[in-house]
């Protein structure tokens, strides 16, 4: 929808009059360094044109409407009690927000709102992480004007409600990785992220002749949520076990390579072994990769995604036959330099770098080849890397 279409759309459902305001914030596409946030480490990715974008008019009560473009029903939260609105079909993760705004003591304002997401729901491109983004942007810009406070909204705060958001009312343990994108996205840039202290670096994306390829598995996440705690919980004990021989140690990604493969024989475990290999070679995979790209050196990058990929599938095991047959029938084609899962996996996306004249190759055979091997059809995006959560003047 464009703007206008929204600000249209929003006057034919609450009536017109006011000040309508827009605000947008986006989804997310990481590159390399994947399950790696939660363990302190690097991660490296880059906000997308598709989003979460609002309308919205203040009211003069302490109540919000809400309501998304492709959904029938209007939601109504009362301000003064935000306790009941966990198991909301649509409208948890905004209430999750405005809970921890509160908390965090903010003034929240009513209004009547209309979101309008065009990121593909639960497709692992940060659909969440984009409504809570906009959401807490929203709310803390009104609270700011209700008490005066001149200074712009702190965008990495925005980032570390959304988290909270999740980890305590919705109750996924997320890591910061997908809201930190969202809110601090810079166009043409990917965010080279310390998770361990919040530090980034913006690394100008020189792509010129390649472009990045997002492909939707479009398979349903059911278990999604409980494997990827189940994961964290599996690095907190690699973690505990490499901590009685590396003291000094504060998080999985603090352990070199050389100091892993010195020490792996205190991980009893032998899965919990290779879920740690996986983070600690990723973590190295995402400084070789910056190093690559500052370098110009596309083809090594390519090399990392793959190496990426194939570690998550092999040591982290969170990819499955859906995001694996995409990567390998991607593989296959002339041109491509590397193609690999992007965000939690268990379905959701893949990013491939192809040279850019190969793209329409790639959407068209990797299109056909999954359809006839998985049995229902991938989707295909060619995002441009954007600006980060902001109001739309
Ligand atoms: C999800 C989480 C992120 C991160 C990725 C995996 O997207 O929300 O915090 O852990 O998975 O890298």
């Amino acid at each position: 929808m464009t703007n206008s279409e929204l600000i249209q759309a929003f006057t034919d459902l609450y009536g017109p009059g006011g000040e309508i305001r827009l605000f947008h914030s986006p989804g997310r596409v990481n590159l390399i360094g994947e399950h790696t946030d939660y363990n302190g480490g690097y991660v490296f990715p880059a906000a997308l044109s598709m989003g979460t974008t609002i309308a919205l008019r203040k009211r003069t009560d302490h109540v919000i409407r809400m309501k998304a473009t492709d959904l029938p029903d209007v939601v109504t939260i009362d301000l003064d009690d935000l306790s009941g609105y966990k198991d909301l079909f649509w409208g948890n993760y905004q209430a999750g927000v405005l809970d921890e705004l509160q908390q965090d003591g903010h003034t929240l304002v009513g209004c009547d709102m209309l979101y309008d997401d065009t990121l593909p729901h639960g497709g692992g491109l940060s659909s969440s992480a984009a409504i809570e983004v906009a959401t807490a942007l929203v709310f803390a810009t009104l609270s700011n004007e209700a008490k005066g406070i001149k200074e712009p909204v702190n965008m990495i705060d925005m980032a570390l409600i959304g988290q909270r958001a999740e980890n305590n009312y919705i109750g996924v343990n997320c890591g910061i990785m997908d809201q930190f994108a969202s809110a601090m996205g810079k166009e043409n840039h990917a965010i080279f992220l310390r998770c361990s202290d919040l530090s980034y670096d913006l690394i100008p994306l020189q792509m010129e002749g390649y472009s990045l390829i997002i492909a939707n598995t479009n398979k349903k996440r059911g278990l999604a949520d409980s494997k990827y705690n189940e994961r964290r919980a599996e690095c907190e004990e690699a973690f505990k076990n490499l901590q009685t021989v590396l003291p000094t140690i504060e998080n999985l990604t603090d352990v070199s390579i050389s100091d892993f493969e010195a020490h792996q024989n205190v991980i009893k475990n032998e899965t919990v072994r290779r879920r740690a290999k996986h983070v600690v070679t990723e973590n190295a995979r995402v400084l070789k990769s910056i190093e690559a790209l500052k370098a110009g050196d596309m083809t090594s990058f390519g090399e990392l995604m793959n190496a990426s990929h194939d570690s998550l599938r092999d040591d982290y095991e969170v990819t499955g036959i859906e995001l694996d047959t995409l990567v390998a029938e991607t593989r296959k084609i002339p041109g491509v330099l590397g193609s690999r899962m992007t965000g939690a996996g268990f379905g959701g996306c893949t990013v491939t770098l192809a040279k850019t004249e190969v793209c329409e190759a790639v959407i068209k055979s990797v299109g056909k080849a999954y359809e006839e091997k998985i049995g229902y059809p991938a989707s295909f995006y060619l995002s441009s890397i954007e600006d980060g959560g902001h109001e739309i003047r």
